[in-house]
């Protein structure tokens, strides 16, 4: 059996059954067969949880670069690499087929080492989903560099803390990003968070929308014409196994953002081998994931997975509701796509459009669709299925995380029988448990639980950058010598997963991860606010949309209300980013909270979902008539 390539069930019974019990011969086998290397391992796996600590492949060389590019230079050339989809419709497509992308990459690189970056340096990239953005992060980890990305979304604040976190000296920028018919002045956020990064000593600015700039003498450099002298070649830096990668930031518990660290090799075979048979690619398919690149899916399944698989990738600037909503379908028909790879909440907002901005377009050439962010709820999988899919289309519903590197819990089309809203069975190497509140696991079927991973998978990230006891209590102290996933999921009667959702302070907003931690900071900043809660509630478009529940220091009237939550949002933008907004901002006199002090977030969750016939024991809170005052105000 191939096990690069399962193509039916039973062989990926087989295959999981083997990689569960020789996980070493398993992996060891697929990353010889299917990878290039400069030397080989001298053990595929070694780990201990409870460190933790976490290597695989060690001792083995190479760089991911060569096995993204250089090695399908024989064979494909001249195929398609990027297909760069611009924001605007009438602007044409570009096909960037491997031969220019190897020497895109390279001028990249050397534009890089030209400005002193070196093996090891962590370069910021901060760039719209344009070519210079591939180009960049594969250009760093050509020199073996650590690329982290920052959304193009994220406010000044947001860049400068994930600038200083990892010491970047190095940012790459735009003059400017398109949204819809609106220019997005990247350069002025950049400059504004870079008063607080003395240690950046030079930007690199891509010319996209063509609008006035300042550039600052001595720091900042047009990115085009150091490009166009630099060399097309530059040699891979031979990396070790375990040397970084990338680094990219999470929401957390805390204020403070994780630098997730993933490292070259294990990430490199598992982001490959997962894109491979999620969206059975073949060679002449082209696929298309809608995610930025400013996010884990976009590192994995729009660079590095697809293109270590020799694939056409599209990658597409703009967003799904410009010119109209019709544009993702119009760009299926235009490009033939295959494989589809999308967000539930892109999926809801389509579904409420009309019908028309379907229907205009040929969806046949669609052959799998994805889905990945949040949970999918049933609607929005049966409108997938039916409008888009036709029914002949299998849906994999993705279950994974920044830390995991790459899917973890997906059916493989063709090959699962799906169920909707399931994310089905684990990949090959997965194990799952379900744990429950005191720590056992769960055994059975027609459970729910803790989502935890027992035995590591090569994709695994393996620290926090700067806080590896960060990495260990977050991950690894809940349950001993599991990984912690911080979500609930139940399994069915045949063994399918459902993801349920968070258990902790992260709430999934429009399939943005976002820890109440830090908002509530950003809140709290008002000079007028004493203290600040955040919950979910649900939304019908994003999945879940925030409220707040804020205590101010001194009693307001109506129209004093209306302008601080207008000023809590823009403080909420300004330290966050637009993404983080709250959807509503009720002012009350106080918040429940135990005797030692905790908020009850669970009573104020429940008064947001309007669910209060059962708001469980309140009379041990240390003021116990707030629950009723705040259900006044809230009108449950
Ligand atoms: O709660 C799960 C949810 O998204 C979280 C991870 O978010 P992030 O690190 O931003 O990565 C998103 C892209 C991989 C998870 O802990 N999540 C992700 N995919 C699904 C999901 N929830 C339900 N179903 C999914 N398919």
């Amino acid at each position: 059996m191939n096990t690069y390539h399962i193509k039916n069930l039973e062989e990926y019974f087989q295959a999981y059954r083997e990689s569960v019990t020789e996980p070493e011969t398993f992996w060891g086998t697929i990353a010889e067969k299917n990878f290039s290397w400069h030397k080989k391992w001298n053990r595929v796996l070694s780990w201990d949880f409870n460190t933790p600590e976490v290597k695989w492949f060690e001792g083995a060389q190479l760089n991911i670069t060569e096995n993204c590019i250089d090695r399908h230079l024989s064979e494909r050339a001249d195929k398609t690499a990027l297909l760069f989809e611009p924001n605007d419709p009438k602007e044409p497509a570009q096909h960037i087929s491997y031969q220019q992308l190897h020497g895109q990459v390279n001028k990249m690189a050397n534009v890089l080492k030209g400005q002193g970056v070196k093996k090891g340096d962590r370069v910021c990239i901060y760039l719209p989903m344009i070519p210079e953005l591939a180009f960049a992060v594969l250009a760093c980890a050509r020199i073996g560099a650590i690329h982290s990305v920052v959304f193009a979304g994220f406010s000044a604040t947001a860049l400068s803390t994930r600038i200083n976190d990892c010491d970047a000296t190095i940012v790459l920028t735009a003059d400017g990003s398109f949204r819809g018919n609106k220019i997005i002045d990247l350069k002025a956020i950049v400059d504004v968070a870079l008063t607080h990064c003395s240690q950046v000593s030079c930007v690199l600015v891509a010319e996209r929308t063509g609008n006035a700039i300042a550039m600052v003498p001595g720091r900042d450099l047009a990115m085009a014409p150091l490009l166009q002298k630099a060399s097309s070649e530059c040699v891979a830096t031979v990396m070790e196994a375990e040397d970084p990668l990338f680094i990219l930031y999470t929401s957390g518990s805390t204020g403070k953002p994780k630098g997730m660290v993933h490292s070259c090799a294990g990430y490199m075979v598992y982001s490959a081998h997962t894109f491979k048979n999620i969206f059975q690619y073949e060679e002449d398919d082209v696929y298309w994931c809608t995610a930025d690149i400013g996010w884990i899916t976009g590192h994995s399944y729009i660079l590095y997975g697809p293109l270590a698989n020799g694939a056409t990738t599209i990658m597409f600037e703009g967003v799904p509701s410009y010119p109209d909503f019709g544009r993702f379908w119009e760009i299926v028909e235009k490009h033939k796509v295959n494989q589809f790879y999308t967000a539930p909440t892109a999926i809801r907002a389509l579904a409420k459009e009309n019908i028309e901005f379907v229907e205009k377009y040929d969806l046949s050439s669609l052959k799998v669709l994805g889905t990945v962010g949040e949970p999918i709820n049933e609607e929005a999988w049966h409108w997938y299925d039916n409008v888009i899919g036709k029914k002949k289309s299998p849906i994999v519903d993705t279950w994974w995380q920044t830390e995991t590197g790459g899917i973890m819990i997906s059916p493989i089309p063709y090959c699962t029988p799906t169920k909707p809203t399931f994310a089905t069975l684990p990949f090959l190497g997965i194990q799952p448990a379900l744990m429950d509140e005191n720590g056992n696991e769960i055994e059975g079927n027609q459970v729910e639980g803790r989502l935890c991973i027992k035995h590591p998978w090569p994709s695994i990230a393996r620290s926090i950058w700067g806080d590896h006891e960060r990495y260990r209590q977050t991950y690894f102290s809940a349950y001993p010598n599991h990984y912690f996933t911080g979500d609930g999921a139940s399994r069915d009667a045949v063994g399918y997963y459902r993801i349920t959702g968070r258990v902790d302070d992260v709430i999934i907003v429009s399939g943005h991860n976002l820890g109440t931690a830090p908002i509530e900071d950003a809140i709290n900043e008002h000079s007028k606010v004493a203290e600040s809660a955040i919950v979910g509630f649900p939304h019908d478009i994003k999945g879940n949309a925030l409220f707040g529940y804020v205590t101010l220091k001194k009693e307001a009237s109506e129209k004093e209300q209306t302008i601080l939550r207008k000023e809590i949002n823009e403080l909420i933008a300004d330290k966050i980013g637009p993404i983080a907004k709250l959807e509503i901002i009720t002012f009350v006199p106080g918040l429940p909270k135990t005797r030692s002090g905790k908020i009850m977030r669970r009573i104020l969750r429940k008064i947001a979902h309007k669910e209060v016939s059962n708001l469980g024991d309140t009379s041990t809170l240390l003021n116990p008539d707030i629950v009723n005052q705040i259900r006044e105000i809230v009108g449950v």
